[in-house]
């Protein structure tokens, strides 16, 4: 059966960030939170991971949002129109988030790792779980307010003020600085079960080093570089616990007690030059 990955629905959704409806009727089916799918848009192309956020088992489609990063998102967001065809959707991917009953969550997402928080957070207050969604990017880049406000107890958004005569990695210093210093705020003046936080590796460990001095278990989805998301190629290696683990079949989630920080921020940023070189070479 030929399988075609339709998009329903495009459009920017905040700044740098796209929102795809996509026809992917088996990764909808069968998709729990936390998982993930890696999309290859173009022949030849790179291949990403990305998260259905939302998706309808019935109707067939589920909503990827991607942030406009390097050469291929950039392709995705300048190319691809409403009725174009994604090459591939492969997945689900990834194990789904736990389900439990946690108590009392603060489950932070960081610039895009918002929309990744939303489905997991979702699930758990659905389950009896008491949800505190904080999202901190900077302003132009909130989104998705509306579904948070209707699916957990209470969705916190901390914007910070864009300056676009600064650099993009400038203006991120003031996001790490607002998003710790809301996080300490919340952490001393309420109790909590358990802290969940999506976003880059250098907010994820700066957050961390804030919760472990109040001691409150941290879970992490992690974002490595990963390239066929199934175990085999080895790029998404992370060590957590002092083992080596695959966040695409190990994770995404993880103790943030047992990651290894430093290595994971070095890793990630391997190919950034490369990256932005090419870019550059496609926008010219
Ligand atoms: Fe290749 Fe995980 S992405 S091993």
């Amino acid at each position: 059966m030929l399988i075609v990955y339709k998009i329903l629905e495009k459009r920017e959704i905040a700044m740098r960030n796209t929102w795809y409806k996509v026809q992917a009727p088996h990764v909808a089916k069968k998709v729990q939170p936390g998982q993930f799918v890696i999309v290859r848009a173009f022949q030849n192309g790179e291949r990403i991971p990305l998260t259905p956020v939302m998706w309808d088992r019935d109707e067939g489609w589920i909503v990827l949002i991607a942030f406009t990063r390097g050469k291929t998102t950039m392709r995705m967001a300048t190319e691809l129109k409403e009725g174009d065809y994604i090459l591939n959707v492969a997945g689900p991917l990834g194990n789904p988030a736990p389900m439990e009953k946690f108590g009392k969550v603060l489950a932070i997402g960081a610039y895009t790792g918002i929309v990744e928080v939303y489905p997991i957070a979702k699930a758990w207050q659905e389950i009896g779980n008491d949800v505190t969604t904080l999202h901190v990017t900077l302003e132009p880049m909130v989104m998705l307010k509306e579904y948070f406000e209707k699916a957990v107890s209470r969705h916190i958004v901390e914007p910070v003020k864009f300056d676009p005569d600064k650099s993009f990695p400038e203006n991120m210093k003031n996001v790490t600085k607002a998003l710790t210093g809301k996080v300490r705020e919340l952490l001393e003046t309420e109790d909590w079960d358990l802290v969940f936080m999506v976003g880059p590796p250098g907010d994820q460990k700066a957050v961390f080093n804030v919760v472990k001095e109040f001691g409150i278990p941290m879970r992490v989805d992690l974002h490595p570089i990963m390239v066929d998301g199934t175990g085999m190629c080895g790029a998404c290696r992370v060590t957590v616990g002092g083992e080596i683990k695959f966040a695409c079949v190990d994770g995404p989630e993880f103790d943030a007690y047992q990651v290894d920080w430093d290595e994971l921020i070095h890793r990630v940023g391997f190919y950034s030059k490369l990256e932005k070189l090419a870019l550059e070479k496609y926008m010219e």
